[in-house]
């Protein structure tokens, strides 16, 4: 990390008297796993057609691996892969056939087509389909279609709108390791959701918007930090869930204490450092402390207060 790969710089958007995206300014670092949240109509999709080149801003600009947005949308393109939010394809030629096509019009080298259009396949897993005409294929099928034509170019950026929505549980947690694939591969990827607790697993970073406005950007750890109520913090020990309970009552900054089985649940408004005092201070009188960690859903919980603190 450490190289800017998106800058949003003061951008605006207005649709007639509607401004969807008000002045936005933010960095994205290369190799980020960036979440874009925001409920209906905070300008997600607004702001990620922007970055693709794709719809001109009113005001402001952002740079694309230091390519303007306004002055090099040639270059932009180039840069990156976009899944639009909704994939409407009722086209009847094969899945084969319409990658074939958009890889001929990047003019990528005609010669390792089919070499490339197999592997992107694989890589969604639709290489089976690859032969079905488009107007057959499910829901989620096209929205792995869509990601393969994002892919094709070997773009370092990804821009995705919401690339979950519509798919059942099975096909998110496909998509979800896709993600998680390219990630590790160093691609930077910006992915817009509702529901931050689905992207919470694997994304490093989160911009929240909220009618049109930047409520929050930065790493999940300065999220967390942003909870009013501290964190919800679940401990299981091997035994002696009793001596562990009337312990944690007395400390400092612990509230709504609660016995899980042989887990305590808690909130905590201290800080790392004393978060990690807690465990010191636990294992220190001799309980044997099998798990310690955050409950899931904190950065969700962190959303809501800051989307509450905005409005
Ligand atoms: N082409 C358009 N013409 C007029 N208004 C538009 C247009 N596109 C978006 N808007 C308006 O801009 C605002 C932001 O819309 P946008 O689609 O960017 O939100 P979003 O965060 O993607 O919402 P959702 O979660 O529903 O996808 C909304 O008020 C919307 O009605
Ligand atoms: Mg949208």
């Amino acid at each position: 990390m450490g190289a800017v790969m998106i800058e949003v710089d003061a951008l605006r958007r207005e649709f007639g008297d509607t401004l969807a995206v008000d002045d936005v300014s933010f960095n994205v670092e290369e190799g980020a796993v960036f979440a874009l949240v925001g409920p209906n109509g905070a300008g997600k999709t607004t702001l990620m057609r922007m970055l693709a080149a794709l719809l001109e801003p009113s005001l402001g600009t952002a740079r694309i691996s230091g390519f303007d947005i306004r002055e090099r949308p040639r270059e932009v393109h180039s840069l990156l892969g976009f899944l639009p939010d909704f994939y409407g394809l009722y086209e009847d030629i094969p899945v084969y056939e319409y990658l074939r096509f958009f890889y001929l019009a990047y003019r990528l080298p005609g010669g390792l087509a089919s070499r490339r259009i197999e592997e992107v396949l694989a890589q969604v897993g639709l290489l089976e389909h690859a032969g079905k005409d488009i107007e057959t294929l499910s829901r989620g099928m096209r929205q792995k279609l869509g990601f393969a034509r994002a892919l094709l170019h070997d773009p370092k950026l990804l821009l995705l709108d919401e690339p979950a929505a519509g798919l059942d549980p099975g096909a998110r947690q496909e998509m979800q390791a896709l993600l998680a694939g390219l990630a590790l591969k160093g691609k930077t990827i910006m992915v817009s959701s509702h529901i931050l607790a689905e992207l919470e697993d694997y994304c490093t970073h989160v911009a929240m918007l909220d009618r049109g406005r930047l409520i929050f950007a930065g790493s999940l750890a300065e999220a967390r930090r942003r909870l009013p109520a501290g964190r919800r913090l679940r401990i299981r020990v091997a035994s002696g869930i009793e001596t562990a309970l009337s312990m944690l009552e007395t400390m400092e900054g612990v509230s709504h204490l609660e016995r899980r089985s042989t887990d305590a649940v808690f909130d905590f408004a201290g800080d790392d450092t004393a978060t990690a005092g807690m465990l010191k201070a636990l294992v220190g009188a001799g309980i044997p402390v099998i798990f310690f960690g955050e409950v899931a859903g904190t950065i969700q919980d962190s959303y809501v207060a800051l989307m509450k603190d905005s409005r």
